[in-house]
């Protein structure tokens, strides 16, 4: 396997809205992000992804856009962003953005024109459909919430959006439309852009006879059911149910054409990088022609981590992994719930945070990590309905109500589930709006007010104790440690199985790391004498062999 630089890379996703406000306006913005590059600098990452940074009307806060040329002008310009991408590379920070393919926004020039008459050139650029009767063209649902499909007076036909209905899908059968996002990646691949996270990939094609789905349950149904879940509910519908609900939506044979279109083109440049929002190893394509990562998703997982699950879960990865297909780690995202949150079960925040982070940066493959996960942001439950800004939470809210629950039932299953529990303002300081924006602005979601309580950049960079130094520290271990960076992943035996300890191994040298995820002290049998290079608890330098007792969520890497 050719070694790339995204092999060795650690990356950083932005999210733009919230990561850094230089104008003062409550959202944040191009030059915010300028300004921080000094910042990601010093905690030693090596390329960013950023979420959206073109127009939107943000019905999906940016992942409905309105024109792939450009950048929302709340974000600044286009000057502005080949700035921050020059002052990036000047640090040796790469760049990739987030690219969505299966959709545009509704307010797009492209759909404009699409809906406007059914004999306008670009017709056929979206998905358009005659009703069966009075209804939609079949039982097609949105993964968001109802039917896929939305009427549109103007033509008296339907279009079809596979997320919210102000998400047209794109028709990726019109030759045009693959020429035209094709385009797209050009204009950014000359800007000099380093590659691509590719939003929802798996959702591009759709079966194109329309069969109905068999599933007896309907999309609103999953999602009536997560929010009662979170209202002590037991679950009723079935999660495997929720794949054969979009079995002719999803996964066809089709994208892998467009993402081998997508690769020849990348590979016309030098060192740029595809990066598939899914899961999926076959998108890794036959001989490495499609992506070149795909996501471990499965470390976003609900539940705290266990020695069993990990090692259960990594020995199913590696024996679906082809040789050299290759894969991003993450912890969280804009997405998910924030990690510290999830693992948190009151008693050790940090200690748990810092077991997560550690595995996460000395694991095999590369790690993605979240704005504000290495100062230990949590989830923030915005206080008031009329500040949501996640359209799919209000959807959610709106169908318990619809379904007769009180508004003071559904709305703290909201709080819950809202993807804006992730996305609040990033902390840099112990200041008014955490130093987002100047004091009295009203940010674009509120501020969690935990940036008081030590959770913000400056108090961090200022202790060495700090949840900051420690990711700075094993971000500075991994690079500079070859077995850490480049070396195999094995299970190590310790003698203890509730003890995580593996070891990654270069052909000059072996570095074990060991987790202790248990609240109770655990005993290590270790075979051959080791170095400390890392400790938790003050055991840098030391070189053990024999029997090692670690102290709960005791983080300790040894060099041999
Ligand atoms: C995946 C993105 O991560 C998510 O935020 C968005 O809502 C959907 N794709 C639709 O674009």
């Amino acid at each position: 396997m050719t070694r790339k630089w995204w092999h060795d890379a650690v990356f950083y996703q932005i999210y733009p809205r919230s990561f850094a406000d230089a104008n003062g306006d409550g959202i944040g913005d191009i030059n915010g992000m300028r300004q921080k590059l000094d910042y990601l600098a010093w905690l030693g990452i090596d390329a960013v992804w950023l979420s959206p940074h073109y127009p939107s009307p943000q019905y999906d806060c940016g992942y409905d856009i309105s024109d792939y040329c450009d950048v929302a002008p709340e974000y600044g310009t286009l000057d502005d962003f080949r700035a921050f991408l020059a002052e990036a590379h000047a640090r040796n920070i790469r760049v990739i953005i987030d690219f969505v393919l299966n959709h545009t926004s509704h307010l797009h020039s492209w759909f404009i024109e699409s809906r406007s008459s059914k004999d306008n050139p670009k017709r056929d650029w979206y998905i358009w459909r005659d009703g069966d009767g009075d209804n939609p063209p079949n039982n097609w649902q949105s993964t968001f919430g109802g039917s896929a499909w939305e009427y549109d007076p103007t033509t008296g036909q339907y279009y079809y959006h596979f997320f919210l209905k102000e998400q047209p899908d794109l028709n990726w059968r019109n030759p045009q439309v693959v020429q035209a996002m094709l385009d797209v990646a050009r204009f950014w691949l000359d800007m000099g852009v380093d590659g691509f996270r590719l939003d929802a990939v798996g959702t591009i094609f759709e079966d194109e006879h329309l069969p109905n789905h068999i599933s007896p349950y309907r999309s609103v149904d999953f999602l009536r059911n997560e929010v009662e879940v979170q209202l002590g509910k037991p679950r009723t519908v079935p999660e495997k149910e929720w794949e054969r609900l979009f079995v002719h939506q999803v996964n066809l044979p089709q994208v892998h054409d467009i993402m081998k279109a997508l690769r020849h083109l990348t590979d016309e440049y030098t060192d740029r990088v595809l990066i598939g929002e899914t899961a999926d190893i076959p998108y890794l394509g036959d001989g490495h022609d499609e992506l070149h990562m795909i996501f471990n998703f499965n470390l976003l997982r609900d539940a705290p981590f266990t020695t069993d699950w990990i090692r259960e879960n990594l020995t199913k990865q590696y024996a679906q992994l082809p040789p050299g297909g290759w894969m991003a780690n993450t912890l969280n995202n804009h997405d998910s719930t924030r990690a510290i949150s999830r693992y948190d079960d009151g008693t050790a925040p940090i200690p748990r945070a810092k077991l997560s982070a550690a595995l996460l940066l000395t694991l095999e493959f590369t790690p993605f990590l979240y704005n504000g996960e290495e100062i230990g942001m949590s989830n923030f439950e915005v206080p008031h309905r009329d500040q949501m800004r996640d359209t799919l939470a209000l959807l959610m809210g709106d169908i318990l109500i619809n379904d007769g629950h009180p508004l003071d039932e559904v709305y703290p299953a909201m709080q819950k589930m809202t993807r804006d529990r992730c996305r609040t303002p990033m902390h840099w300081a112990n200041a008014p709006n955490g130093g987002f924006s100047p004091e009295g602005i009203c940010t674009w979601l509120p501020v969690h007010p935990e940036y008081a309580n030590g959770v913000n950049v400056a108090d961090q960079q200022a202790d060495h104790q700090s949840l900051l130094h420690f990711y700075r520290t094993l971000i500075a271990l991994r690079k500079s440690t070859p077995a850490l960076q480049r070396g195999d992943y094995r299970e190590w035996d310790v003698d203890n199985d509730r003890l995580f300890a593996f070891v990654r191994r270069t052909d000059t040298q072996i570095c074990a790391v060991l987790l202790n995820f248990e609240a109770t002290a655990q005993l290590a049998y270790i075979y051959l004498p080791m170095r400390v290079i890392f400790s938790t608890h003050g055991r840098s330098g030391a070189l053990l062999n024999g029997g090692v007792r670690l102290s709960p969520f005791e983080i300790l890497i040894l060099e041999g």
